[in-house]
């Protein structure tokens, strides 16, 4: 863990009402920052900041990511921040077929997975590179083949991947960069997704040691990080999979 030298510093977590930027939450307030915790959901976002140890020393930021003025109305309120951290988490997916669901939820899923934080990393990157700061983009495994039933996440998550692994390759030895690449997770993603509930995928890893491999490969300079080893098998069956087979596959699971 490195030395934190100024109690006042800032790490500002997007989507904190649950799920992962929960996690977060818990897992960097004992570093000594102070949190930013991001969302729309007011009281439970309340319920995050109940849950850490020192309630008086963070925030809440309320700004939906997907409204004309989402992304600005949540930089204009860190304008006097000293921001060290950015965890670009905040996001979602919906699952159906693509002729069947309207063109506003789609290009939601762009706007608050891809854009949102695309725009916010690169407002923030000044006061960030300043504070030899850091940035954690939360994508998915989905970025890593396509997916029939949830083509717009997988293809939101894809560009997440692609834009965070060469922005990390930009920044070496400025900033320390994190691409977080998980596969199923229990957090509130399916039931916001639209999906029924299933009877739980193998490859479902629990949160906090997620977050606890992304927080590890930060410390040890920044990288891609797939956690876990149930994460790590679905990440090399995806590799290993030729695409067609694949698509059949997913196809076959995901189908409404
Ligand atoms: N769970 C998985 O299986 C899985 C796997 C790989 C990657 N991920 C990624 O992990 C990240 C966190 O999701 P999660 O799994 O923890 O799901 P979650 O429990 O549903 O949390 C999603 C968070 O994103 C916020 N959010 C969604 N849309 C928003 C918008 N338009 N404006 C502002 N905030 C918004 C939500 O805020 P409000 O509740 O306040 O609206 C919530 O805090 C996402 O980027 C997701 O794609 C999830």
């Amino acid at each position: 863990m490195p030395e934190i030298s100024k109690k006042q510093h800032a790490v500002l977590i997007t989507g904190a009402s649950g799920g992962f930027g929960l996690e977060y939450a818990r897992q960097i307030e004992p570093q000594g920052y102070r949190l930013i915790l991001h969302g729309r959901d007011k009281p439970r976002l309340q319920m995050t900041l109940d849950s850490l140890k020192h309630p008086e020393r963070h925030s809440l930021l309320l700004a939906d990511l997907n409204m004309k003025d989402g992304i600005s109305t949540l930089l204009e309120a860190l304008k006097d921040e000293t921001l060290v951290g950015l965890v670009n988490n905040a996001g979602f997916g919906i699952w159906g077929s693509f002729e069947k669901t309207g063109i506003v939820p789609q290009i939601d899923v762009i706007k608050t997975d891809l854009k949102a934080p695309i725009e916010i990393a690169h407002a923030l990157l000044p006061v960030l590179l300043k504070n030899n700061g850091f940035i954690i983009n939360v994508s998915s495994l989905a970025g890593e083949a396509p997916l029939p039933y949830m083509s717009t996440y997988a293809a939101a998550k894809a560009g997440l991947t692609f834009w965070s692994e060469a922005l990390r390759t930009e920044l070496a030895g400025k900033l320390r960069v994190v691409t977080l690449a998980p596969g199923p997770s229990p957090t509130g993603f399916r039931e916001v997704s639209g999906m029924p509930p299933g009877p739980g995928s193998f490859f479902r890893t629990p949160i906090p040691l997620i977050v606890a491999a992304s927080l590890a490969t930060l410390h040890s300079g920044g990288g891609f990080c797939v956690p876990g080893w149930r994460h790590k098998l679905l990440f090399t069956l995806q590799k290993i999979t030729p695409r067609a087979i694949a698509l059949q596959l997913m196809k076959n699971h995901l189908q409404p």
